[in-house]
């Protein structure tokens, strides 16, 4: 094993938001910046782990030692992460669209042709969920829950639902989308913690402490 807490150990991030595409030249997006998944694989890192990003369309620069791999779907994100396996945890901080358009057009959409168009949408594949129950389960997994009212009701929701050990709910009602900082609550199937607000860094660094010590303590 390497150097630090986390030596040895291979951890999973993914961040960012995704980008369906409409047409050649348009797409559905949502406000995720990236920041706080970009700093815990940051964080994961400088405690020695070795950490694939796996990153939606995002400007930022990539933390030291990271592994990053860039996508632009839900579809790309989920073959990237399973390509990626195995892994002793995962951390899915990515705003995955939840819907792609059906039948992507092949040419830019055009106004005069026939009115609005329809943009029918279909489900794109629930990545943590996919992963929390699925063979090749890492031994921790954890994600990430971004609403705006019942925060914590959801996050215990998504615990079974999702197949996670733990999930990390924050508040996104205000300026956390694109900020520095953030108040999260830490949802496990026995407790739920409330973090003092703090920047998205010491959040990061807080959680990869976690992780370190749950690893310790299993196999
Ligand atoms: O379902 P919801 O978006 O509320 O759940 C959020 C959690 O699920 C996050 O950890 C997010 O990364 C993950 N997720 C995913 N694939 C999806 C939707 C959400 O991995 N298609």
């Amino acid at each position: 094993s390497g150097r630090g807490t986390l030596g040895g150990k291979h951890i999973l991030v993914t961040a960012g938001p995704t980008h369906e595409p409409i047409d050649p030249v348009r797409y559905i997006a949502n406000r995720s910046s990236g920041k706080q998944g970009f700093a815990i694989a940051g964080a994961l890192a400088a405690l020695g782990a070795r950490v694939s990003l796996i990153a939606g369309p995002v400007t930022l620069v990539t933390p030291p030692g990271v592994t990053r791999v860039d996508v632009e779907t839900a579809r790309e994100m989920a073959a990237a992460v399973d390509a990626a396996l195995p892994a002793d945890a995962a951390v899915m901080v990515a705003a995955v669209a939840d819907w792609r358009v059906e039948g992507t057009a092949e040419q830019k959409l055009k106004k005069a042709a026939g009115g609005i168009p329809a943009l029918p949408l279909v489900e794109n594949p629930d990545i943590l969920a996919t992963l929390g129950h699925g063979k090749r389960r890492p031994c921790l997994v954890i994600g990430f829950a971004a609403e705006t009212e019942n925060v914590i009701a959801h996050a215990t929701d998504k615990l079974a639902r999702k197949g996670a050990d733990w999930i990390v709910a924050n508040d996104v009602s205000g300026d956390v989308m694109g900020g520095d900082a953030n108040t999260v609550h830490l949802v496990s199937a026995d407790k739920v913690e409330t973090w003092d607000h703090m920047p998205k860094n010491d959040v990061a660094a807080r959680l990869a402490a976690r992780i370190a010590s749950a690893l310790e303590n299993m196999p």
